[in-house]
């Protein structure tokens, strides 16, 4: 499983999404022994999960049934755990489409949060793009790296602990877009200019 791969069958070490219902889903990493409790029961990792095929619908031990799913970007905006205020699919796909993203494109991003936005732009520009993303606050720039690693799109993003608006993005003259999501996006204006590739006329 990765999180710009498809797989199909749910393997040990994997993050896929239990899907309870239209407005709960819960990310769990799978391992062998594991279990998660639901409402509607546990959900045993080695006998419920591993090797079943993604998409099945699983019953958990006091009768009641899930879905489990293959990660997607969607999905795990719907469920990640939030340490910001984070960016929803609709906003996420306006910003996708204006920022013209497809695969192989390099992007720049701030503040990277809980990091919504960023997995959709690393579904964007995999398997050949890049995504440099910038974060002042250390934990949450921690914990995200924790998550990129965990959903194995780690090799498509560098992420940078300092302030952007006094110390850019760490690169210059690469980036095809640039998206701010910060609370005085104005003071990273010539940052972003230095960010962005300069286009042949
Ligand atoms: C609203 S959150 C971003 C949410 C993100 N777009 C998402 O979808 O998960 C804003 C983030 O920007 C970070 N931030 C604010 N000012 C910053 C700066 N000058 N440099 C780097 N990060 C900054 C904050 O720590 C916070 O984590």
């Amino acid at each position: 499983m990765s999180f710009v791969e498809y797989s199909d069958l749910i393997q040990d070490g994997d993050v896929a999404i239990v899907y309870l219902s239209h407005t709960s889903a819960l990310p769990v990493k799978v391992r062998q022994g594991g279990q998660t409790q639901t409402r509607y029961g546990v959900l045993r990792h080695s006998s419920d999960l591993i090797g079943r095929r993604y998409g099945s619908k699983v019953t958990c031990s006091r009768g009641g049934w899930v879905h489990v799913l293959h990660p997607t970007a969607e999905l795990w905006t719907c469920s990640l755990p939030h340490r910001t205020q984070i960016l929803y699919t609709p906003d996420i796909a306006t910003i996708t489409m204006m920022l013209e993203l497809k695969p192989g494109a390099v992007v720049c991003e701030s503040g990277t949060g809980s990091g919504s936005l960023s997995h959709a732009i690393l579904r964007s520009v995999a398997p050949s793009g890049h995504l440099h993303t910038v974060e002042f606050h250390q934990q949450r720039a921690e914990k995200v790296m924790e998550e990129f690693k965990e959903h194995r799109v780690d090799h498509l993003v560098t992420v940078r602990t300092q302030d952007v608006c006094r110390d850019g993005f760490g690169v210059r003259g690469v980036a095809d877009a640039v998206f701010l999501d910060i609370p005085s996006p104005w003071e990273a204006v010539q940052h972003a200019k230095d960010a962005l590739r300069t286009r042949a006329a």
